[in-house]
């Protein structure tokens, strides 16, 4: 059998601080989208905001996690879950129409279902499951997060950014096929071979594509805050916040990398 196949275990101090600070954002982005006759809502989501940045302060201090702090965040970060789950649902039955993309709202929830999920198991893959699937897996659950950015952000942008869009379109296709591939490759993985270097050469032959996209938000990040790019953005703040996402891919793609040469053969 391959060698040094490991557990996944991961610095869960360093993973608390990206993601309450991405959900903090989150709790900031609904806050912004309500409509402002669902005053209940806009308080709520400004609560969640203050609870998540209090939190954010107190995990900045700290060197490491205790258990009673991991259920702290685990309680907070379910409250977030179950906040966005609610106004999902009230899209979905058209109880309330609200300046938030429904897909939006499921996409946060699903990057915070995520982290609960690593919280819980203290490693970026499920212990226990198939390693291969579960690498391929967080390939899948990233690509997807970058399809759908490009999506949210080529929406936002105001019909006269025609060159913008264009660029958006042609990257977008090509997540389209990694997504696709990642996928493919997944379910392929479900006979559990010893070796799998197919999967290896595609968690390399994204990375470049990844960085393009990282760039991409940087640019439109600067180029937003210079007041250059036309848009219904409802911050700034979104753009720099995707780009972080993207790092934290590239971040977690090295990972998977590392993991998937246990899956390697040489010939
Ligand atoms: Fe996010
Ligand atoms: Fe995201």
């Amino acid at each position: 059998m391959p060698e040094d196949r490991g557990d996944g275990r991961i610095d869960l101090l360093q993973e608390s601080r990206f993601w309450i600070r991405i959900f903090k954002e989150h709790a900031l982005f609904i806050r912004l989208g309500l409509p402002c006759d669902r005053a209940d809502l806009i308080n709520e989501a400004q609560s969640l905001f203050d609870e998540l940045s209090a939190l954010e302060d107190v995990l900045m201090a700290r060197r490491n996690l205790d258990s009673r702090l991991i259920q702290e965040i685990a309680a907070v970060v379910s409250d977030l879950i179950e906040f966005k789950a609610r106004v999902l649902r009230m899209q979905l039955q058209c109880d309330m129409y609200a300046n938030l993309f429904p897909l939006l709202i499921d996409h946060i929830r699903r990057e915070a279902v995520r982290f609960l999920e690593v919280l819980r198991t203290g490693s970026l893959w499920q212990p226990g499951s198939y390693l291969l699937t579960e690498l391929i897996e967080t390939l899948v659950f990233w690509l997807r997060i970058m399809r759908e950015h490009i999506d949210f952000i080529r929406q936002l942008l105001d019909p006269s950014e025609r060159d913008l869009i264009r660029v958006l379109e042609g990257i977008r296709i090509r997540f389209d096929d990694a997504l696709e591939t990642a996928r493919d490759l997944q379910s392929m993985s479900d006979p559990r071979p010893d070796y799998f270097n197919r999967a290896l050469r595609f968690a390399e032959e994204i990375e470049p594509l990844v960085r393009e996209l990282r760039d991409l938000k940087a640019q439109a990040f600067e180029m937003l805050l210079q007041c250059r790019i036309l848009s219904a953005v409802p911050s700034p703040l979104l753009l720099d916040h995707v780009r972080r996402e993207a790092d934290k891919f590239l971040e977690d793609l090295r990972t998977v990398r590392q993991q998937l040469r246990g899956f390697g053969r040489q010939s």
